[in-house]
């Protein structure tokens, strides 16, 4: 992945230690200012996928001062400079982007709650996130909606191809819902066991359930009855991510059928579907 190329080149500059500046395990308030910055990220990917210019912008705007904040509490040093040359050009590479910064702040969350983590564990989880937002600041600001854009600025599913899904959004769409299933494991992570859903828990699933119904508009997966859904529903955080862990693999599978035009993303969606009720079961949205 490209990415990977960016964020190592930062973190090999990591190699100094000095004290942690936060007390570990962090505070829930830190932990918090973590899950909101997930769901701003959640927001970013979304407005991408939809060419919102202006929603794209605030939001990138708002996940840079969250990421401000944040870094000001767990960090005593400023993040090395990015080494990475080039620019990101397209929306899905983008969307990319932020699925790794989530990923990242999922990390930067549960290093954060090891009182065994150093602070250069700590500072490389952050700088690493943060750096893949500001990767794709060219890309917010100067292309997305530009002519230059070209079909990437269709409206989903504006578009289908001979095989039925729409070429220009279908990488995007999938790509934010991983974006939007990581901030709900995040939120579920977040909840202490035996309690009922978190507001964030509640708002992050309706992000995710939106981001699954534009990604079945781009893929375009035909109609057809789903089988009996015999799942029992999630009763607590952990058997919810349990099923969010399922969705993944199940946007995963539905990405690659769709794209080999092998007829049988329905099924895939089928079981996207009944993950999500059995999610419900538990966060009630
Ligand atoms: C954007 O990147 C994706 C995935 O790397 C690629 O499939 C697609 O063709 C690219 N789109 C454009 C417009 O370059
Ligand atoms: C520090 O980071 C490494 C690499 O990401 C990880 O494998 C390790 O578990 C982390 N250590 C702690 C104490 O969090």
């Amino acid at each position: 992945m490209i990415s990977n190329t960016f964020t190592l080149a930062a973190a090999a500059l990591l190699g100094l230690t000095h004290a942690v500046p936060v007390d570990l395990p962090a505070s829930q308030s830190t932990q918090q200012d973590i899950i909101n910055l997930q769901q701003t990220i959640t927001n970013l990917a979304n407005d991408i996928v939809q060419t919102n210019v202006d929603g794209a912008k605030s939001d990138y705007a708002s996940a840079d001062s969250q990421f401000k904040t944040i870094g000001g509490i767990v960090t005593s040093s400023a993040c090395p400079p990015i080494t990475a040359q080039g620019r990101v050009t397209n929306g899905t590479v983008a969307i990319e982007f932020l699925r790794t910064a989530q990923s990242d702040l999922s990390q930067l969350s549960l290093d954060l709650q090891n009182t065994a983590s150093s602070a250069s564990n700590i500072t490389g989880d952050y700088c690493n996130a943060y750096d893949n937002l500001l990767l794709i600041d060219y890309y917010v600001t100067d292309v997305l909606g530009q002519p230059e854009n070209g079909a990437s600025n269709y409206a989903v599913a504006q578009e289908l191809n001979s095989q039925g899904y729409d070429p220009n959004k279908l990488g995007q769409t999938y790509q934010a819902n991983l974006v939007a299933a990581e901030a709900l494991i995040s939120a579920l992570n977040n909840i202490p066991s035996g309690q009922p859903a978190t507001q964030d828990a509640k708002d992050a699933y309706i992000s995710l359930k939106n981001a699954i119904s534009t990604f079945g508009k781009a893929a375009n997966p035909g109609i057809g009855s789903c089988p009996l859904d015999t799942l029992a529903g999630a009763t607590d955080p952990k058997s919810a991510i349990n099923y969010v862990y399922g969705i993944e693999k199940a946007v995963q599978k539905a990405y690659a059928d769709t794209t080999a035009a092998s007829g049988t993303a329905h099924g895939d969606f089928c079981v996207i579907q009944a993950d999500l009720r059995a999610v419900e079961s538990y966060v009630k949205a």
